[in-house]
């Protein structure tokens, strides 16, 4: 076990990538006005401005105390339990209220939006995860919060929206029917795209709210990188030495957080970074074979439409254990590292993911969320044999650093399952993929003509 002082500042790949990120495009309104998007200024600015370090506020600083640094430590006993050839370094994002790694920017949003004179948050929440957190950030800034939760994680796991509620978070199960959204949606349709699309309509009709959200923005990059820059610190601390960084992927805050400070290390330095692996769901495998086009974030179409690797906002993702996974495409930043192989990416069916973690578990005396699970398969194959990744076979010489993004006390019944034999992996269709990326503008085909028509937030 290490630890280390908690940095003073997030640090931003954006220097660190040759080009700008294509600007998003800004829908337009049936009267022909842009959609706004009600954002704090200094959010903007951290999505935007090619500026390395951001102080971490002092009052957000003092919340992470009660939590960071988080652990690292070497899996001895999952390395034994996995035939691991080289080590295996964990970091643990799930020892805190939330009980993941969403509560890091949680609590930097909800300042900002606090200080921008917002008075309550609103959001959707597929595992429960970043709802809990968002709830634990309002409570701690004073602010109302009202969560969207996908209805079908909702019934699997009713204590989740018990501690929002806890927290004092108003939760509604999503379809609700509070929204044009969910009324207007396919019956039996029960997805965080649709989650995040009533609680965007939902903020933008209540006074004094905002909608904000926990994975793929650039921000919330940016404050994960806390993940990796203490792990840099703990590893240097221990003499230890990686190749590969692993974590899992729903949109990508814990694995841009825990890797993406190597990648800026190792381009301030000119070295080599270690190879960048994403763990995704088989069920939502967007990095592995979707397409990197300009796609929808939410349901309701109404936010701007980002470049991103995507499966297609209207593919129908099937049910699964990996809550949190079940997000159709990747953050703009992953996605344009993926585009330029500066990232890679592996995917991971959730039988194989629920049973590392399962071995984790008993090796490690830490149990962790499903949606870790696929981080640890991935890892454990690395440190292993190898793995099949989106650009062919990955394997780790010399050790790797995986991102264990929370804890699963509240998903024993995926566990259960686990064991009781219940549990299978769902592919997904490839017609239904391809039609779901059917009518998707690709990006290449934007450069030049079509790029500067967008609208940089
Ligand atoms: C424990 C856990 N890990 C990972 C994720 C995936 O999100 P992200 O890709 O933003 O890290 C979630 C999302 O809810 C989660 O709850």
């Amino acid at each position: 076990m290490s630890t280390v002082a908690l940095p003073t500042s997030w640090r931003s790949v954006l220097p660190h990538l040759d080009e700008h990120l294509p600007p998003d495009r800004t829908p337009r309104t049936a009267g022909g006005a842009s959609v706004q998007v009600n954002l704090p200024m200094e959010l903007v600015r951290q999505s935007v401005q090619h500026k390395e370090y951001w102080d971490i506020p002092a009052e957000v600083a003092e919340a992470y105390r009660a939590f960071r640094p988080t652990p690292l430590w070497r899996a001895k006993g999952f390395e034994r339990a996995v035939g691991a050839r080289v080590p295996v370094y964990v970091k643990y994002e799930g020892g805190n209220i939330s009980g993941s790694h969403k509560l890091n920017t949680a609590l930097a949003q909800a300042y900002y939006y606090a200080r921008a004179g917002v008075r309550e948050l609103v959001s959707g929440t597929g595992a429960g995860q970043w709802g809990t957190a968002l709830a634990a950030a309002c409570a701690m800034f004073g602010m109302k919060c009202t969560i969207f939760m996908v209805a079908g994680s909702l019934r699997r796991k009713p204590y989740r929206g018990t501690l929002m509620r806890t927290l004092g978070a108003t939760v509604h199960a999503s379809p609700s029917g509070l929204t044009d959204v969910a009324r207007q949606s396919e019956a039996g349709v029960n997805s965080l795209s649709l989650a995040i699309g009533e609680a965007v309509e939902y903020a933008a009709a209540t006074e004094g709210a905002a909608f904000c959200i926990g994975s793929g923005e650039t921000y919330s990059i940016l404050h994960q990188s806390v993940i990796g820059l203490e792990a840099a610190d703990q590893l240097a601390g221990l003499d230890a030495e990686i190749d590969a960084v692993v974590g899992c992927v729903g949109a990508g805050s814990n694995f841009g957080g825990i890797a993406l400070p190597f990648f800026s290390a190792a381009a301030s330095a000119g070295t080599e970074p270690p190879l960048l692996v994403a763990a995704e769901s088989s069920t939502t495998p967007k990095l592995t074979r979707g397409t990197y086009a300009y796609d929808r974030t939410d349901a309701t179409g109404t936010g701007p439409m980002e470049a991103m690797y995507t499966i297609g906002s209207s593919y129908p993702i099937p049910d699964s254990h990996s809550a949190g996974l079940r997000f159709h495409g990747a953050a703009k930043v992953l996605s344009a590292m993926r585009h330029r192989d500066q990232i890679t990416a592996t995917a991971v069916g959730q039988v194989e993911a629920l049973d590392a973690g399962r071995l984790f578990t008993r090796g490690e005396m830490v149990l962790p969320a499903p949606e870790s699970g696929h981080a640890l398969a991935a890892a454990a194959h690395l440190a292993g044999a190898g793995a099949e990744g989106s650009d062919g076979p990955l394997r780790a010489e010399k050790g790797v650093l995986v991102c264990v993004s929370g804890h699963g006390y509240l998903d024993l019944g995926a566990y259960q399952q686990l064991m009781d034999g219940e549990l299978a992996n769902e592919s997904p269709d490839p017609q239904a993929l391809s039609r779901a990326m059917g009518g998707l503008q690709r990006v290449e085909q934007l450069a030049g003509a079509g790029a500067g028509a967008g609208h940089e937030r």
